[in-house]
């Protein structure tokens, strides 16, 4: 089957002269052919472009068998990471799950908790209490082995885990996912005989939503990893085999969003009406922002949640600085539906909606948005889904990647690097009084005097 995601720029195009899509349109072919061909700025970070079709059926098979035996052993995995490392699988398992998970066992899977990707102390010292008399396992995630989040959060959970386990049973409760030889976790876990999954050399934590980063708790979480793939898979192909631009979705949002970008438009908003695709538009906003926002460039990457926002972004959205774009993202079939029935007295005075089903109302308030935002000057690019389904996430997952991609080029900046994020760890470690840090606290002390 190919790919079932489609882009409609009927909201958009009144905003864009037609010889300036043509040129963006132009470039996007070029950027592609860069991406492809492999020969562009982080050529090296490159691997995820061909994973999906690349993914090996044993590496598959090792992840299933660790979650069934995480699945066997806890009632709860903790995924520790930050970044490009946790909200992959975050984006994930929370569109596939019900919102109501934490309140139900979960009948398919473990139910995932997250740690390391942030440094509240309240949170933390919670997740601990809790776990102390529940059966969990843990997944740490980090690249590097030596993110300062992730490390904090998993050196609490390890002694934790300690103390309810041993250290012999801890060996089957904790799985690292980290470089192949690069770090202090992969040294750690070694010493300690985890098991161990790699992260590929040439895969940056915000693409590798399909290596073990991503597929291990999706897989515990009771998700299907084959079918994630396979529709990342039927992307792929499509996007490699469609080499014109016009025919090429890919192309045509990263030309659209350059064009929009060269006419002002600073901030590109994703909207969803559904709230399981709350961290899809998490992991969005990283992806597009750490790979776009350098060198004094990049459209700044926001998202809103509709209707909700509507009631509290809606005025700004409506009729505030016209230097925003949507990308709208639409479902055209709900899970489960809701059916709005006739009442005789009719108080409520919504009998006009008797018949129609919950998500017939969210159509109509998409399109009514729609109009209403081009009426005020949003122009809106739309991408729509069949469902919300393993395979469809895989696609547009993969899509958002290889978009991302071109768009990078088409900026002309590098799409695979994050310089920027250093500078905060270099100050935080620096205040923290860390080795090799000296003269960098001295500046930093000397700066806030
Ligand atoms: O996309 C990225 O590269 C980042 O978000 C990293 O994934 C994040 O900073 C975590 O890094 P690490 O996996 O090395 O702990």
């Amino acid at each position: 089957m190919s790919q079932q995601l489609t882009f409609n720029d009927r909201f958009a195009k009144n905003f864009v002269p037609e010889s300036l899509l043509k040129d963006y349109l132009s470039k996007s072919k070029k950027a592609m052919e860069t991406l492809l061909s492999k020969t562009g700025a982080g050529k090296e970070y490159l691997g995820w472009v061909d994973l999906p079709s690349q993914i090996h059926s044993d590496e598959l098979l090792k992840i299933r068998d660790a979650a069934e035996m995480i699945q066997k052993t806890s009632q709860f995995l903790v995924v520790v990471g930050i970044g490009g490392s946790y909200l992959g699988a975050r984006a994930i398992i929370e569109a596939l799950s019900s919102p109501f998970q934490l309140l139900e066992p979960s009948k398919k899977g473990v139910t995932i908790l997250y740690a390391g990707h942030h440094l509240d102390s309240d949170y933390h010292s919670r997740l601990l209490a809790f776990l102390e008399n529940k059966d969990f396992s843990v997944n740490v995630v980090s690249k590097s082995g030596t993110t300062t989040e992730p490390a904090i959060a998993f050196r609490l959970l390890l002694s934790l885990l300690e103390r309810k386990y041993g250290k012999e049973g801890v060996k089957n409760r904790v799985f690292s996912t980290t470089d192949r030889e690069k770090g202090a976790l992969k040294k750690l876990s070694d010493e300690y005989g985890f098991q161990t999954f790699t992260i590929p050399d040439d895969v940056g934590g915000r693409y590798s939503f399909l290596t073990p980063v991503g597929l291990l708790p999706i897989a515990a979480a009771g998700f299907s990893i084959n079918k994630l793939v396979e529709g990342a898979r039927n992307m792929e192909s499509d996007l490699k085999e469609n080499q014109s631009p016009e025919n090429n979705i890919a192309c045509r949002y990263a030309s659209y969003r350059n064009a929009l970008y060269s006419l002002g438009k600073k901030t590109e908003v994703l909207v969803s009406y559904h709230p399981s695709l709350g961290f899809t538009m998490e992991w969005w906003k990283q992806l597009f922002g750490e790979s776009e926002g350098k060198g004094g460039k990049g459209i700044f990457p926001a998202s809103v949640q509709f209707t909700t926002d509507l009631h509290s972004m809606g005025q700004y959205l409506q009729d505030g600085e016209r230097n925003i774009f949507e990308t709208v993202i639409q479902i055209d079939s709900a899970k489960t539906d809701v059916y709005l029935t006739e009442k005789s007295d009719d108080r409520d005075g919504l009998n006009y909606l008797a018949g129609k089903k919950l998500s017939d109302v969210t159509k109509q308030a998409i399109l009514g948005t729609l109009v209403a935002h081009n009426d005020g000057k949003v122009p809106c690019l739309e991408l729509n889904i069949p469902m919300i389904s393993e395979e469809i996430l895989g696609q547009l997952l993969y899509f958002f990647e290889f978009t991302c991609g071109i768009s990078g080029y088409m900026l002309g900046v590098n799409p695979f690097d994050q310089p920027g994020v250093e500078d905060y760890k270099n100050n935080m470690f620096a205040l923290l009084g860390k080795k090799g840090y000296e003269e960098r606290q001295k500046q930093i002390l000397a700066h806030i005097k």
